[in-house]
């Protein structure tokens, strides 16, 4: 048997969706990316979302664009706190504008950063919470959005590994200013490369609608941007007409068509990723060797994350060994610790207090794969594999 880290969820709804995009021979950003970011927003409860091409891209345009708001735009040496595990491209964007990071370590049970460590990391010059929901389960965003009041900070969520989870009924990426979503394939949906921003903001949303492209005033709708606009007579110059520094991320139309099906199909493939998170929980749960991701707040399960419990001295190699030779699939929890990278060297950064928990995520932990499919007969083979692999 093989257990696989990801699968495809497209059936023939996406197939026919890029045949019809096909047949129009209308591939770049337009009607299709409309209608999804559309669908999208009503289905997250938010006044706007902005699709780009891919998470990271969100995430990006989301740090740019706080960079150009009227009130209190963040500055090149502002710090940020973040968790210390989280994917590199949650940490890049701030690297690469210059922003200051204090790594909080996270709990090793919910993987998610430890709020009781915020105040130890605010310092006169912390400017935002970049907080992240990881592989589908709740930070806790309520906390980390009632210190960001508090304090006057911006607070970016990263939701890109937990679309559909919530926190006390409400959606997680909609707690923050402005929440980012992946698209990239093995997530909650996939449009093959894709991401999105989204925000009740309408001026970040017409700051990350120009930033995707070209920084260009064009899609923008109307706020600070056209009310500018209306001074401008010529035609000729309003085609062209550029408002900030950006970049091209646009998605392709084939990417909003694929979007619109997937979306349909979300909740039926939330409702499986939990039905076999219970059957995960119910094998290993107990069972001192094993630590498990604990819910907080209602998950949506991208993955099932094990840290081997360092007390019992379990060899990790062994146990991967073992994997590896039952088909099992496997990789470290979301990169793990990323100050053990050698990306790290470029950053300007603190830690506010030691990461403990972080490097024993890092040197203990693995995840492996949940699908929208049913996945008993992979899970109990995990367990067996597991069983034996990690006896003293
Ligand atoms: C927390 C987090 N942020 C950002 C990203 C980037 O998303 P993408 O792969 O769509 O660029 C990922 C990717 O999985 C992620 O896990």
């Amino acid at each position: 048997m093989t257990y696989d880290l990801a699968s495809t969820s497209w059936g023939q709804e996406e197939l026919d969706a890029i045949a019809r995009v096909v047949r129009t021979g209308q591939f770049t950003m337009g009607e299709e990316v409309r209608r999804f970011e559309q669908a999208f927003a009503a289905r997250f409860g938010v006044e706007h979302a902005v699709m780009m091409n891919s998470g990271s891209s969100a995430n990006l345009v989301g740090v740019a664009a706080l960079f150009h708001v009227d009130r209190r735009p963040l500055q090149r040496g502002d710090e940020v706190i973040v968790p210390a595990i989280s994917w590199a491209t949650t940490f890049h964007p701030l690297q690469q504008y210059g922003l200051k990071l204090r790594f909080v370590d996270v709990e090793l049970d919910t993987l998610n950063m430890d709020v009781s460590k915020l105040e130890q990391a605010l310092t006169p010059r912390t400017r935002m919470v970049m907080a992240v929901s990881i592989l589908g389960n709740p930070a806790a965003l309520d906390v980390v959005r009632s210190f960001c009041d508090q304090h006057d900070l911006f607070f970016f969520e990263d939701n890109c590994e937990s679309m559909g989870a919530s926190l006390g009924g409400r959606l997680c990426g909609t707690f923050g200013d402005l929440g980012t979503f992946s698209t990239f394939y093995s997530h909650h949906i996939s449009t093959m490369e894709g991401g999105l921003l989204v925000t009740n903001q309408a001026e970040l949303a017409n700051l990350a609608r120009a930033i995707r492209n070209h920084g260009w005033a064009r899609d923008c709708a109307p706020a600070k941007p056209q009310a500018e606009a209306r001074t401008i007579q010529d035609d000729f110059f309003e085609a062209y007409r550029f408002i900030v520094p950006g970049y091209n991320v646009r998605p392709l139309e084939l990417c909003g068509a694929i979007g619109i099906e997937q979306l349909k199909k979300l909740d039926g493939m939330l409702e499986t990723r939990r039905a076999n998170a219970a059957l995960f929980r119910s094998l290993f749960a107990g069972d001192e060797r094993f630590i498990l991701q604990r819910e907080h707040g209602r998950s949506s399960w991208f993955s099932f994350t094990i840290i081997l419990n360092p007390a019992r001295r379990i060899d990790r190699g062994r146990v991967m060994t073992a994997m590896r030779a039952g088909g099992i699939g496997f990789r470290m929890i979301t990169g793990g610790s990323f100050l053990r990278h050698e990306a790290a060297k470029f950053f300007d950064y603190e830690v506010a207090g030691p990461l403990a928990n972080a490097d024993t995520a890092h040197d203990h932990g693995f995840f492996v794969g949940n699908h929208p499919r049913d996945l008993t007969a992979e899970i109990r083979h995990l367990h067996a594999v597991l069983d034996e692999a990690a006896r003293p």
